[in-house]
């Protein structure tokens, strides 16, 4: 029999001698934690230095308020390699779970990334159902526990025969083929500006740099306005004679921020991002630490103007 069907018959094996329960599990898992892997790798901005969404802004973001700061901040300074490793092991550990191939130290593997996650992004969320990375968590132990044998040797449980090896390397070359792909056929980052300009469009008297007259906006409400990079942008009138205006792209993974007119912050629809605007637009509960890009308006006479 060839390495090749060897291998396949193994996956199938695998599959085969489990529970309706462990499969789902595994699936679930499986493919979760792979397309979160490509996902990063097709995001233009995760390993770009210049953009909103750099892994290393994203750390910074969380060292913050990190019970685990230090070990982050050290991270930080290494961050495009923490990103590209975060990425291809996340592919790894999904594809790993797929096929079978050393199950109990991927599902150990997957349940520590969840932690760190936990740890660094989401420790703060509330209620903690809201985030995620807690039951990841919970699930990896669940499923790591599930396959344990019950005879349990180094070798059944690291399961480090002829497949074993086959199959660490069929894993490896896909991860990181997966990941080279993804980062192939990328969208381009958004670029962090703090330069960013507003496209101004009023017309007759108005200042070349108006944005809106004073009358659009009343205290208290916001108006939704595009920025010279093509991104959506946010004006908000905080006070009868106070503005402030920010980048709409959320700092988690870019989606667009709204204002809430009742908790008077900005808030993600995508994972729940809140970020007060009376703060310099600082992240304050969610996903990300990092604050939106706050763009300069002030009021001049009947106008608001970009600064
Ligand atoms: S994109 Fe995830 S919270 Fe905004």
């Amino acid at each position: 029999m060839s390495s090749v069907q060897e291998f396949l018959q193994g996956i199938t094996k695998s599959w085969i001698h489990q529970s309706w329960s462990v499969r789902l599990l595994r699936l679930w898992l499986g493919v979760t934690f792979t397309y979160a892997g490509i996902d990063k790798a097709l995001d233009g901005g995760f390993l770009n230095p210049d953009a909103t969404t750099y892994i290393g802004k994203q750390l910074a973001g969380f060292a913050q308020q990190s019970p685990i700061s230090p070990l982050l901040n050290k991270m930080i300074e290494h961050a495009t390699l923490v990103g590209a490793g975060t990425m291809v092991g996340e592919i790894a550990i999904g594809l790993a779970t797929l096929f079978g191939v050393l199950p109990f130290l991927a599902a150990v593997a997957g349940a520590g990334l969840s932690a760190t996650l936990w740890l660094s992004s989401t420790f703060h969320t509330t209620p903690y159902f809201l985030a995620p990375d807690t039951a990841y968590l919970i699930m990896w132990l669940v499923f790591a526990l599930a396959i344990l044998p019950r005879k349990r040797t180094i070798s059944r449980v690291l399961n480090v025969d002829r497949r074993g090896a086959i199959g660490i390397g069929v894993v490896g070359v896909l991860s990181i083929a997966f990941a080279g792909l993804g980062n192939i056929f990328a969208k381009p980052g958004k670029i962090a500006s703090g330069a960013a300009k507003v496209v101004t469009k009023q017309g007759g008297s108005a200042p070349a740099n108006a944005i809106a007259t004073i009358s659009d906006l009343n205290v208290g409400t916001a108006l939704q306005i595009k920025l010279a990079s093509g991104d959506p942008g946010i004006l908000i009138r905080t006070a009868t004679d106070a503005v402030c205006a920010f980048s709409a792209v959320c700092t988690h993974q870019g989606c667009t921020v709204d204002y809430d007119q009742v908790s008077k912050e900005l808030i993600c629809p995508c994972h729940g991002a809140r970020f007060d605007p009376l703060q310099n637009g600082k992240a304050i509960a969610g996903p990300t630490r990092v604050a939106l890009t706050e763009v300069p308006v002030q009021i001049s006479g009947e106008y608001i103007v970009s600064a």
